[in-house]
């Protein structure tokens, strides 16, 4: 051993050391450098061990070598780690930035359909007086559809509904007047009766401006004891003035259902002209919107109501019509198309 040579060999282990430590390029490199150059099977360990066979006077003096160049490599080492730590961090903040001043996608809002919407409107004018609402199938018997509402076979007013048959006895229903036998049936011997029915119903017409195949009604019901006209007239106006407008009207005409006696027509001021009369209301200052009547003896007492007792109104009413009158839709056929240049016009506006 020869301090010389020992010396020599301590310099070019710092050289290779430092230059592979710039070589390390990522942590796992840097651990096998720190075993390789620091570790306890390192060459600079080694000479530390053979020391102990240099003669006494020498020793110190390359301890100090030795101290020395572990130092400056083990700083040299920490250094290298904390910049391989910094790199790798900021290489994950970068892959992982979001750029959070983005604008972000548009989630468009839908609309609530105008059908839909009167139909909502209408529910609510009705749950205000103390109306429930009921729903009822759309595919009827003969019996409830017709028969229970004092439609029988060979009655001629069944020719004023053509009706889509599947069976027989089964068939899609014209109207939701069956839904007031339905909800009698029900109910009773519960009073007072009062409901809401919306739903869709079915007749074989052309479809064309005014008229479809496939529509909407709402049934009301009202059954108890001492019902007369002037409840349904009252209760008619109440809804006028809700859905129309404060100085609104309703008027009744003398008309026929087999399932209401007396029947009649109701009209409200005709929302064009205000009653003053024009091309709209055909000059007569009011535009019909529902049929209505006192619920017949016969009925009431079929669906287990002695009529000797109980007394009721009904009436129905077409959401399309009064969405077409309200929104100043002249087409009924546009109700049905989904063109969105329709119906986004018909978006609640949020907030
Ligand atoms: N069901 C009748 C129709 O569809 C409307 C109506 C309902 C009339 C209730 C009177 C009472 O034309």
């Amino acid at each position: 051993m020869d301090i010389n040579q020992i010396e020599r060999e301590l310099q070019t282990l710092g050289e290779t050391a430092i230059a592979a430590l710039e070589a390390a390029a990522d942590l796992r490199e840097l651990d096998e450098w720190r075993v390789e150059y620091l570790g306890k099977k390192s060459r600079l360990t080694g000479i530390s061990r053979e020391m102990g066979q240099l003669p006494p006077d020498e020793r110190p003096v390359l301890g100090e070598r030795v101290n020395a160049l572990r130092g400056h490599l083990t700083t040299a080492f920490e250094n290298r780690a904390r910049q391989l730590q910094q790199e790798a961090l900021a290489r994950r903040l970068g892959a992982e930035r979001i750029d959070i001043t983005m604008p972000g996608r548009p989630h468009p809002l839908g609309a609530v359909h105008p059908i839909t919407r009167v139909i909502e409107e209408i529910e609510d004018v009705f749950l205000g007086m103390g109306f429930q609402i009921a729903e009822g199938p759309e595919v009827e018997t003969d019996e409830y559809n017709f028969e229970r509402l004092n439609l029988p076979k060979d009655h001629p007013a069944r020719d004023m509904q053509d009706t889509f048959y599947l069976t027989d006895t089964l068939l899609m229903r014209t109207h939701t007047s069956p839904m007031q036998v339905r909800t009698m049936e029900r109910m009773r011997p519960h009073a007072p009766v009062k409901v809401i029915v919306p739903g869709r119903v079915y007749r074989r017409d052309e479809d064309d401006a005014t008229h479809s195949h496939a529509f909407t009604q709402i049934e009301g019901l009202v059954v108890d004891r001492g019902i007369r006209m002037s409840d349904l007239k009252g209760v008619l106006e109440q809804f006028a003035k809700a859905v129309f407008g404060p100085d609104q009207a309703v008027r009744l005409r003398p008309s026929y259902f087999p399932f209401t006696e007396p029947s009649a027509e109701v009209d409200i001021r005709c929302v064009h002209c205000g009653g003053a009369g024009c091309r709209v209301c055909k000059q007569t200052g009011w535009i019909e919107i529902l049929g209505a009547g006192m619920v017949h003896p016969f009925v009431l007492d079929l669906a287990g109501y002695d009529s000797r007792v109980f007394s009721g109104f009904a009436f129905g009413m077409g959401p399309e019509r009064i969405a077409m009158l309200k929104y100043g839709i002249d087409d009924i056929r546009l109700l049905y198309q989904n063109d969105l240049r329709l119906l986004q016009q018909f978006t609640r506006v949020v907030g």
